[in-house]
């Protein structure tokens, strides 16, 4: 898969391509990422590459023929290496906010051209001809786009085969389907006992059963503490068995006993 980034600010991408899992998934081919600058297809002497908004106002924005030029340059070079054709993201606080059904939907894609925001926004004219999803991290505005095309770029190569050491561990991720979406439960290593506090004695017992129910239950209290909506998506998807719902009925009772 490949994801052609369109950025005002390449460097900024340099250390996160050298370093933990996005290193992993580049190195090994899985994850190819290459880095363009519409500046670079800016003209005069000075590359601008945005302007005053029509109508007054606050800031600057990208105008769209930089953009264009620099998009249909990933294009062309997409097509003399074989890559596929892909769909184009804009990263914007406007955007649908990013999920872990989506991530999974692009680590299984042949990529996109991601496109960074920056200013007050892109000229309307660029994204409406070209923009085929826009992306939010989340209800809050960042200064560009490029922390949350990093967000995305590194939680697809997470899901790459072969990327993490644990083949597995993904599975065992907050919001994963195989937890029936709900979020991860508190981990624990050594040492046994850390300044007064004990490892709960549940994972101490050496009883699988026993462990697998009481880390479901702390999934059940902190998905219902923390974000009640997953555990009614997971209900509404059947995936809450009897023994479940009488914990949930039990905390909702005795809301300390989680403590
Ligand atoms: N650019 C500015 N704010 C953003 C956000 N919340 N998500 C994605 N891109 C952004």
């Amino acid at each position: 898969m490949r994801f052609d980034v369109i950025t005002l600010f390449p460097e900024l991408f340099a250390p996160f391509l050298v370093c933990g899992v996005t290193r992993r998934a580049y190195e090994a081919g899985l994850v190819e990422v290459r880095l363009w600058n519409p500046r670079d297809f800016a003209s005069g002497n000075y590359r601008r590459v945005d302007d005053r908004p029509f109508g007054g106002g606050p800031g600057m924005v990208l105008m769209a023929e930089p953009l264009t030029l620099c998009l249909e340059s990933v294009w062309a070079e997409r097509a003399v290496s074989g890559a596929a054709a892909v769909p184009t993201v804009l990263f914007s606080p406007v955007g649908q906010v990013l999920n872990h059904a989506d991530v999974e939907r692009w680590s299984a894609s042949s990529g996109a051209v991601l496109i960074c925001g920056r200013y007050e926004g892109l000229d309307q004219r660029f994204i409406d001809t070209f923009v085929d999803h826009q992306i939010s991290l989340g209800d809050f505005v960042l200064s560009g786009g490029e922390i949350a095309a990093m967000a995305l770029l590194d939680a697809v190569a997470r899901l790459q085969p072969g990327v993490l050491n644990d083949e597995g561990s993904h599975q065992m991720d907050s919001f994963n389907l195989a937890l029936d979406g709900l979020l991860d439960c508190p981990h624990y290593t050594r040492p046994e006992a850390w300044r007064d506090q004990l490892v709960p004695q549940a994972l101490m017992s050496g009883n699988h059963a026993h462990i697998e129910r009481w880390r479901r239950e702390q999934r059940l209290a902190l998905s219902q503490r923390q974000r009640p909506e997953l555990i009614q998506q997971a209900r509404l998807a059947g995936h809450l068995s009897a023994s479940d719902e009488a914990f949930l009925a039990d905390l909702i009772e005795n809301p300390e006993r989680d403590a």
